[in-house]
């Protein structure tokens, strides 16, 4: 089966699909994305994205391209004509195609791509497994709360951290504190069973998954607390995960060299694990 793509009102197919050279994305980074998660055909936070989606949209002052319910259309379209079952749709808005020049084009239309792919989720083995992670200096602009297509230290950070035979390398601000990883958000237990990742402002993205995760912690009765934590605390840590819509919590058995805990997947890493996966059971399909 061929895979399908979505380019500016039309579904085309992927291996043909195409923007044109003088995109404001291509050329500037000049747009935003988001991830949408499918598992067992049931979309993930579909509404969260959207609203983030939307705010960054706004931020950056791109024109809303369409509606949300025409969002919501072609996102089940794509589900629909790519046949995923547990996947991700990859959504991007960019200001759209205009004659070079840096100022905002006056005449540009905003332009919408969507692709979708399969993915297999880590089988509880792995996740028991636990990943290693790096630390590396944060280089980032001011404003990682807006899920931007500009990448370029994310995936240098990536990259290091895969050279390095690690899965993830978590950001380190100028004080010694940790933000995020290039592509996930952080999270640590302390000794006394503090859940702690840091709070949501221009530092970090605020995940979707973050903001589930910690309504399940709430609704658990766990005790968390938004603030942020420096490298040495990670170090000290219990337990350690990340978070994101392809991940969505996955235990962090070393950092730097530093075994966390006892090395292996933590107690509570590992019950948010099974909530989360519960929650996404409770939802209903998104297509028939
Ligand atoms: N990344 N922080 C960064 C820098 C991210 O790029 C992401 C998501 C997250 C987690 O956000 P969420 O829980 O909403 O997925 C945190 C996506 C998956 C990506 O770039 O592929």
């Amino acid at each position: 089966m061929s895979r399908i793509a979505y380019v500016n009102g039309q579904y085309v197919s992927h291996a043909d699909a195409a923007v044109h050279v003088e995109d404001r994305g291509y050329q500037f980074s000049d747009g935003v994305y988001e991830v949408v998660t499918v598992i067992d055909g049931r979309l993930i936070d579909e509404e969260p994205h959207l609203d983030r989606l939307w705010r960054s949209l706004n931020e950056l002052r791109i024109e809303i391209p369409m509606s949300r319910a025409s969002f919501r259309v072609v996102t089940r379209e794509m589900i629909r004509r790519n046949r995923i079952r547990t996947g991700i749709i990859y959504m991007q808005v960019t200001r759209g195609v205009a004659r070079r020049d840096h100022p905002f084009p006056k005449a540009a239309e905003p332009a919408v791509v969507m692709t979708a792919k399969p993915i297999r989720l880590p089988s509880d083995a792995q996740s028991e497994a636990g990943i290693r992670v790096i630390t590396i200096e944060d280089i980032r602009w001011p404003r990682r709360d807006i899920k931007s297509v500009s990448l370029l230290p994310n995936i240098l950070g990536k990259q290091q951290a895969k050279e390095a035979g690690a899965g993830e390398a978590w950001q380190v601000d100028k004080d010694g504190f940790v933000t995020e990883g290039t592509s996930t958000n952080a999270w640590i237990v302390t000794k006394d069973n503090r859940l702690l990742t840091r709070n949501a402002n221009n530092d970090i993205l605020n995940g979707i998954t973050r903001l589930r995760i910690l309504q399940l912690a709430e609704a658990h009765g766990l005790t968390f607390e938004e603030r942020p934590f420096t490298v040495e605390e990670a170090y000290d840590a219990k337990e350690a995960f990340i978070s994101s819509s392809t991940n969505f919590c996955s235990p962090v058995t070393e950092i730097d060299d530093k075994v966390i805990g006892n090395g292996r997947a933590g107690e509570l890493s590992l019950s948010l694990r099974k909530a989360y996966r519960e929650f996404v059971d409770g939802l209903e399909p998104a297509v028939a």
